[in-house]
């Protein structure tokens, strides 16, 4: 059915068809990783939201099993499974999620290892408390996307919501069962100037002797922040932050622990084109490759793509120790690939800019260019010539990213059609969207403006495709 379609990723997850958006329910049961998703099976649009369901053995190749959760009509989520999470309640396999309308908090279980689930057909929460006086509108309260956990014999459960006029928070409710829920107190509040009047999707988890909390912040709806500090006497107390990925495009993004003891993240990879485009295509939205996730020296995040991914190099190339100016012939005048991974290594001489051109189409019509500018201390996707279709974003994604003399820039991109992630030095992630329209947009060049740049290496692989 994609078969001619340049823009649908190879070999990252997504549905047969139509609509994904969060990542929700990650658990490894009996080995096995299962990633449960946002899903409408009824088009490319959020709308009639669903739990699809995949499973994997070796988080690189999926299987599609049968969508777990369907609004059920009458009940608490007819219009709408929202996101959550998935707990081992002492061997039974729990979901607990947000059905709309207005939101509640909702449970269900499985008796058959993931693959049916049974509802508790009330919520086994109704209702925030009137006088936290919670963000709300004509859809009701903003007061969703269960986090859950276990820890001695009580259950723990975080929602994400907003404070009015005061900012985002995340809200503490504990249990014994799983069942009747008591509410105590937020773990933290936000200022509304600084990151937003409501928090989505909050993940709280230990990562070496710290904390960290994720939040995804409304309005702004576009980026999934982390705050590393430390959890004591149930309370968040947050020390630095950053985003997950600076780019407008990785959303929603959620964790799990696997059996070797890895904090493994999923985001929601958004769409750069309009919604005509998404119908017309039809499917919308992509999981992002797995991260995992560490704490470095310096107090910030460690993310690194799941050292699983590299089974799915194939055809590989290598260059080392090559000067390269904006007016020297390009050797990397053979490379083609739409789904590509590529290793570099640049030390900075003059240039002021300098990285790589891909997607580029012979006579340069479309093509992105992936670059570090000196000056300004920052990675850049630029994608103003990216596609010639109106329906594509044509931004320039920036993130700060400072280089001392002497230092190297180490780039690891992943291309997939119309996926762009870069990991620069394992703490700047940086994901975009393009959409190349001519067949042979393919190529991959190297880039200095206003000067040399050498290359200490370059390896790049094709990327087979998984089938899904
Ligand atoms: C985040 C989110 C969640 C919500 C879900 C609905 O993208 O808005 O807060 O549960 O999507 O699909």
């Amino acid at each position: 059915m994609f078969e001619r379609d340049l823009h649908r990723p190879r070999y990252h997850f997504l549905p047969e068809a139509n609509w994904l958006n969060d990542p929700n329910g990650l658990i490894q049961w009996q080995g096995q990783y299962h990633l449960f998703y946002q899903y409408n099976p009824h088009g490319a649009f959020h709308g009639t939201i669903h739990w699809g369901h995949a499973a994997s053995a070796d988080l690189v190749h999926w299987q599609h099993l049968p969508i777990a959760l369907a609004p059920s009509p009458n009940g608490p989520d007819a219009a709408g499974v929202w996101s959550g999470c998935a707990v081992n309640n002492h061997g039974v396999p729990t979901l607990l999620y947000t059905g709309v309308q207005p939101q509640t908090q909702c449970l269900a279980w499985s008796d058959d290892d993931l693959l049916t689930w049974h509802k508790q057909p009330q919520p086994v929460l109704q209702a925030p408390l009137a006088d936290l006086n919670i963000v709300g509108g004509q859809r009701g309260w903003e007061w969703r996307d269960p986090w859950g956990w276990l820890e001695d014999d009580t259950w723990y459960m975080l929602l994400g919501s907003g404070i009015r006029n005061v900012g985002g928070t995340v809200l503490l409710y504990e249990s014994k069962d799983l069942f009747h829920w008591t509410y105590l107190h937020p773990i933290l509040i936000g200022d509304r100037n600084d990151l937003g009047d409501v928090w989505e999707c909050p993940n709280l988890f230990r990562l070496g002797d710290r904390y960290v909390l994720l939040i995804s912040v409304i309005p702004e709806f576009r980026h999934t922040y982390y705050l590393i500090g430390d959890y004591a006497q149930q309370k968040f107390h947050p020390a630095t932050r950053g985003k997950t990925d600076h780019g407008a495009y990785f959303y929603a993004a959620q964790t799990m622990r696997d059996e070797t003891g890895r904090r493994l993240m999923w985001g929601w990879i958004k769409e750069g084109r309009d919604a005509q485009a998404q119908r017309a295509a039809g499917w919308s939205g992509v999981m992002s490759l797995p991260r995992v996730l560490d704490l470095l020296p310096d107090g910030t995040l460690s993310m690194v793509v799941a050292p699983e991914l590299t089974a799915l190099r194939d055809k590989h190339a290598h260059w080392t120790d090559l000067t390269f100016s904006p007016d020297a012939p390009d050797v990397l005048d053979n490379v083609q690939g739409r789904c590509l991974e590529i290793n570099a290594e640049f030390e900075l001489i003059d240039a002021e800019k300098f990285g790589l051109w891909i997607c580029c189409s012979p006579d340069g019509e479309e093509r992105t260019l992936i670059a570090y500018d000196v000056a300004q201390q920052c990675l850049s996707i630029d994608r103003q010539q990216s596609s010639l279709s109106p329906a594509a974003d044509k931004a320039v994604d920036i993130a700060p990213l400072p280089i001392g003399l002497g230092e190297r820039l180490t780039l690891r991109i992943f291309i997939d059609q119309s996926i762009v992630e870069v990991f620069a030095s394992r703490q700047i992630c940086l994901t975009s969207r393009i959409y190349p329209t001519r067949a042979d947009s393919s190529g991959v060049r190297l880039a200095a403006l206003g000067g040399r740049a050498t290359l200490k290496s370059l390896d790049l692989w094709t990327m087979k495709a998984i089938k899904i």
